[in-house]
């Protein structure tokens, strides 16, 4: 049985770090890092995610603001709300909760957000500067996902890896991750011809298809380490992943699970990039100027 990676204990590790950072920068400046919570439409994910954010922001001492609007909002609307949170000092932080209702254009809302308050990463110039190699804030799921590989120590230089899933919020990204730390990366998607080939190829292998349990054990390389990025609930009411977890577990070396594998990382990186901004606005950086994980083993 494969070694399960846990994203519960590495998302508590993550959190303790910007609890601390939180009240060093309220220490020193005097100010609480603050995050707008934008949410348009009544998408029922969304807004159990936005819970979740909201929550944890309150743990580490995070101050969150709501611009809730259920019964959706206009484009021009959402354009001027935007434009408002950038220009407000008290915010530091600005998520605007995807996907966006019909009638909104995602695109253009993303590029509305101040890069610099943009801590989901999707903006095309915090985008363009991931792929540049000069990353500023970097989206919180791929985030995640590397910082799991990191704790478990699965090393990345000259892998494998297969990346199934080209959105803007997870695969691209995470293939750029993957592919800075070394790794041979593959992406595959919906027009791929023959998934499984690639897949079984895969040491590393990353789901975020957005399809319930798409990846069967049959697709998985004896000894890889899979992550599954998918959350879908069943008809039945049951929560799975992208991949099938009890087939794929009995090839996989290490796989992360559905619920608590990247599920809570990805909120812990979105409290992490809040406290960043919020101290490259204050003008107070990082404390420990450590070489960020994505830089490690550059060479
Ligand atoms: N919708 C699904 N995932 C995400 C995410 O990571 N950020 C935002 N803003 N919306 C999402």
């Amino acid at each position: 049985m494969a070694q399960i990676l846990d994203g519960k204990v590495v998302a508590q590790k993550v959190l303790a770090e910007v609890k601390a950072g939180v009240s060093a920068l309220k220490s020193g400046s005097g100010v609480t890092p603050t995050l707008a919570v934008v949410l348009a439409g009544d998408f029922p994910p969304s807004k159990i995610y936005i819970a979740n954010k909201k929550r944890m922001a309150a743990e580490v001492g995070i101050a969150s603001r709501d611009f809730l609007y259920p019964g959706g909002l206009s484009q021009p609307e959402l354009l001027a709300l935007l434009g408002r949170l950038n220009a407000d000092p008290g915010v530091h932080g600005i998520l605007l909760q995807l996907p966006l209702p019909g009638g909104c254009n995602e695109d253009e809302a993303i590029a509305a957000i101040a890069p610099e308050k943009d801590v989901d990463g999707f903006h095309p110039m915090n985008l363009g500067h991931l792929l540049a190699g000069a990353p500023t804030v970097l989206p919180c799921t791929p985030a995640g996902i590397m910082e799991i590989l990191d704790h478990y120590g699965v090393e990345l230089k000259g892998a494998e890896a297969v990346v199934v899933g080209r959105s803007r919020i997870v695969g691209k990204p995470l293939a750029q991750l993957l592919l800075a730390r070394h790794a041979t990366v593959t992406m595959c998607h919906t027009r791929t011809r023959d998934l499984a080939a690639h897949t079984r190829r895969a040491e590393i292998l990353c789901v975020a298809a957005g399809r319930p349990q798409v990846i069967t054990g049959d697709m998985v390389r004896e000894g890889a380490v899979v992550v599954d990025v998918g959350m879908n609930r069943l008809e039945s009411g049951k929560l799975v992943g992208d991949v099938e977890f009890e087939t794929a577990a009995k090839r996989a070396r290490a796989i992360t699970p559905v619920p608590g594998g990247v599920g809570p990382m990805t909120v812990a990186m979105l409290m992490k990039n809040t406290l960043q901004v919020a101290r490259r606005q204050l003008g107070t950086p990082s404390p420990q100027p450590s070489p960020p994980r994505w830089e490690r083993g550059k060479s």
